[in-house]
């Protein structure tokens, strides 16, 4: 295969009870029906909240089942829980096992590595990231034994959090820990990277829209495919909207195209959360 067609929708946040963004999935999956491409990856918060509604993870599940091509899927700290980080306050949710469990025997694994077009493209778990959970060093681990053997091949790496805002020794910050792959597990995943050819980083959870180069590395924050959050609720830092990523890969080259699906609407958070109680 000389090319290969990847879309990457992320931040689903799905619901039984939460109808606008199951309407805003069907407008991504009628489009995603149109293009066809080889592979769809969800790059996580596929539920809308599975640590307070367990439902949501089985309701994302079903909806994803009926799309009409293959996927692969990364847990977000919506279906799984969240990261402990030294600056930030402690996640109303922390990551878990149990809930890694729940999310492996739902969607499969919540790591992995394939290669098409003469790519080599790997998907991890950013949430198990300083954990201390026993699999948490078993990805790291693993990962360094699939970084062995890329053979030059150009790496596309997918994750839920960006790995930075702007560059990797970026300060943690306690009002943005919870924003990026946290320190010090960063420093370890960019340091076990910088062994091999990383053209790009892509990842969700912000809920906007962002692509910039940072040391020849192309970051692409995927936006959400469900809703986006008020400014007085989350500084601006990219393009606040929803919508969808699409990719084509060939050797030694790819491109992105940023786009919305005919008919995806911007719902607001708040109007969600008013909905929901
Ligand atoms: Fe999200
Ligand atoms: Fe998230």
């Amino acid at each position: 295969m000389s090319e290969f067609r990847l879309t990457q929708i992320s931040d689903t946040h799905l619901a039984r009870r939460l109808p606008d963004l199951t309407d805003n999935f069907h407008r991504l999956s009628e489009h995603i029906d149109g293009r066809r491409p080889d592979l769809v990856i969800n790059s996580g918060d596929l539920a809308f909240d599975a640590p307070t509604s367990p439902d949501d993870l089985e309701f994302a599940r079903s909806l994803h089942a009926a799309l009409p091509v293959p996927c692969r899927y990364l847990p977000g700290n919506h279906d799984v829980g969240d990261n402990p980080t030294s600056v930030g306050p402690v996640p109303p949710h922390p990551a878990t096992e149990a809930a890694r469990q729940t999310f492996l025997s739902t969607f499969g694994e919540d790591h992995w590595r394939f290669e098409a077009a003469g790519w080599c493209f790997v998907g991890l778990n950013s949430l198990i990231m300083n954990t201390g959970l026993p699999s948490e060093a078993e990805q790291f681990d693993w990962l360094a034994s699939q970084l062995a053997n890329t053979n030059g091949r150009p790496v596309a790496l997918f994750l839920h959090k960006p790995l930075f805002l702007n560059a990797p020794g970026d300060p943690e910050l306690a009002a943005s820990a919870i924003r990026y792959v946290p320190m010090p597990a960063r420093t370890r995943l960019v340091e076990m990277l910088g062994s091999v050819d990383l053209r790009l980083v892509a990842s969700g959870h912000v809920h906007q829209r962002r692509d910039f180069t940072h040391s020849r590395i192309r970051h692409v924050w995927a936006p959400s495919a469900g809703f986006v959050i008020a400014d007085q609720r989350q500084e601006v830092i990219g393009i606040k909207e929803v919508g969808l990523v699409e990719y084509r890969f060939q050797p030694d080259c790819f491109e992105v195209l940023h786009l919305r699906a005919p008919g995806q609407v911007d719902v607001d958070l708040d109007s969600l959360l008013g909905a929901s109680s």
